[in-house]
C-alpha cells in the first residue's frame, strides 16, 4: 500500500496530521490591502474561524473568533489604538489578546483573561499568521528578490476546491500549453513542452523544466503552500512591467475551499514603475465593469458557455479555476493515471505522506529550513 493511501495528504482540519503539518509554518491569511486602519473581519482558515484586524499604528492581529466573555463574534467589535474591544459587553483585549477593560467587572478580573491571539506579520503585501503552538517560524517565510521593483498582488479569489489540486497544478508546466491556450498569455511557453524533474531541498522542491534546446526553467516550492515561478507579461499589461516574479499561496479555508493569494514583485521602478502601476489602475476598472470570475467559471461547469469562448480581464484564473476546480471538491487521486509529466507531483505527494505519517505515527518530521535568498526562479529560454 502507498503511503498516500494511509495518511489523507488533502485534509488540514485541526487534529488531522496535514492539520498539524500545515500550522508548523507561517500562513498567508489575507491581501494587506484589504484591511483598512480601524476594521476588523472574520476570517476562515484550516477549518478555524479567527478575528483579523489592523489597529490604528498599521499593525494587523489574528484573534480568537470569540469573545471569551459569552462568545460574541469579536469582529463586530471596535478598533481602539491597537485593541479590539468587544461590542457586546465592551470588553477590550490588547494585541496580545490580553484584556485590559471590563466596564462592568471588579477592577482586577480583567488581568485574569485573555482571547487567543496569534504571531501575525506581513511580507509583500500580503499578511501572514502563525497557528502552531510554541515560536513561529524564521521570517520571513520566503524571501522577496533582491533587485528593486513593485510589489503587485493581485485580486484574491476563493476557489471552491481543496488546497492541493491548485497547489498541484503549479508544479504541472504542462497545463500551461493546454489550459491558457485561449487568449495566448503564455504562447512562450506553450512552444516547446518541457521534460519536468524535481528534487526535494532544505526548505521545500526544487523543479525543473527541461526544453528541447537544454535550456532550463526552474521554480521553487517553499514548503507548505507556496510557489515561486516567473510568468508572462499580465493580459492587460501590453506587456509593461515584462516577465515577472509571482508567489502563488494556496491557503486551505476549510478541506473544501481555499484562498488564491497571489503576490508579484515587478521588476520596474521609476518612470517605468508609473507606467505599470497606470496600467494596473486600467486593468482594475475593466475587471470591476467584467463578470465575477466565479460566474463565469459555473457558466463553463454548467455547459452554458465554451471556455474557448470567453475574454475576460483575468481570463487565465477563469480557466485555471474552471480546470482545477472542475476536478471535484477533493479530487479523486485513487483513479489517476500520472505519467512522466507529473514528476513533480509524485515527488511532493511523497513529500506530504512522509511528512504526514511521521506526524500520525508519533516520529519526528523533517526540520525545513527558511528559503535561502540565492535560490531564485529562472525563465529558462
Ligand atoms: S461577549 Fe464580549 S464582552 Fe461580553
Ligand atoms: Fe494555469
Amino acid at each position: 500500500m502507498k503511503r498516500e493511501d494511509i495518511v489523507d495528504i488533502t485534509s488540514t482540519r485541526p487534529g488531522t496530521p496535514g492539520g498539524r503539518f500545515m500550522r508548523q509554518f507561517w500562513l498567508a491569511v489575507h491581501r494587506s490591502e484589504d484591511l483598512a486602519k480601524g476594521h476588523a473581519k472574520p476570517i476562515r482558515i484550516l477549518s478555524e474561524n479567527y478575528t483579523l484586524y489592523r489597529g490604528e499604528s498599521g499593525r494587523a492581529q489574528v484573534l480568537d473568533y470569540r469573545c471569551p466573555h459569552r462568545g460574541a463574534q469579536l469582529h463586530l467589535g471596535w478598533v481602539e489604538g491597537d485593541a479590539l474591544r468587544c461590542l457586546y459587553h465592551g470588553w477590550k483585549f490588547d494585541c496580545s489578546g490580553q484584556c485590559v477593560e471590563m466596564p462592568a467587572e471588579d477592577a482586577n478580573f480583567a488581568r485574569k483573561v485573555a482571547a487567543k491571539s496569534y504571531p501575525t506579520r506581513e511580507h509583500m503585501g500580503l499578511v501572514f499568521a502563525y497557528f502552531g503552538d510554541g515560536e513561529a517560524p524564521a521570517w520571513p517565510p520566503y524571501p522577496a528578490p533582491s533587485q528593486e521593483g513593485v510589489i503587485h498582488c493581485w485580486n484574491v479569489e476563493t476557489v471552491p476546491c481543496n488546497w492541493l489540486q491548485c497547489y498541484e497544478n503549479t508544479a504541472d508546466e504542462v497545463h500551461v500549453a493546454f489550459v491558457h491556450r485561449p487568449g495566448g498569455s503564455h504562447a512562450k511557453l506553450a512552444a516547446d513542452l518541457p521534460v519536468i524533474t524535481a528534487e526535494e531541498t532544505d526548505w521545500g522542491m526544487l523543479r525543473h523544466g527541461t526544453r528541447s534546446d537544454g535550456k532550463v526553467r526552474d521554480t521553487l516550492h517553499y514548503m507548505p503552500n507556496a510557489t515561486r515561478v516567473i510568468v508572462p507579461p499580465l493580459a492587460g499589461f501590453d506587456g509593461v512591467g515584462g516577465w515577472q516574479e509571482i508567489y502563488f499561496n494556496f491557503t486551505p479555508i476549510d478541506d473544501e475551499s481555499h484562498l488564491w493569494l497571489i503576490t508579484s514583485h515587478v521588476k520596474v521602478t521609476g518612470a517605468e514603475a508609473e507606467r505599470f502601476l497606470a496600467k494596473k489602475a486600467g486593468f482594475l476598472e475593466k475587471v470591476r465593469s467584467a463578470p465575477k470570475v466565479m460566474d463565469l467559471v459555473q457558466d463553463v461547469w454548467a455547459g452554458r458557455r465554451r471556455l474557448v469562448d470567453i475574454e475576460h480581464p483575468e481570463l487565465a484564473m477563469v480557466q485555471d479555476i474552471a480546470v482545477q476546480a472542475g476536478q471535484g471538491r477533493i479530487a479523486d487521486r485513487a483513479n489517476e493515471r500520472l505519467g512522466r509529466s507529473d514528476a513533480a507531483i509524485i515527488v511532493w505527494r511523497k513529500i506530504l505522506a512522509r511528512e504526514l505519517a511521521a506526524i500520525a505515527e508519533g516520529r519526528p518530521t523533517k526540520k525545513w529550513r527558511p528559503p535561502p535568498r540565492e535560490v531564485a526562479p529562472t525563465l529558462g529560454f
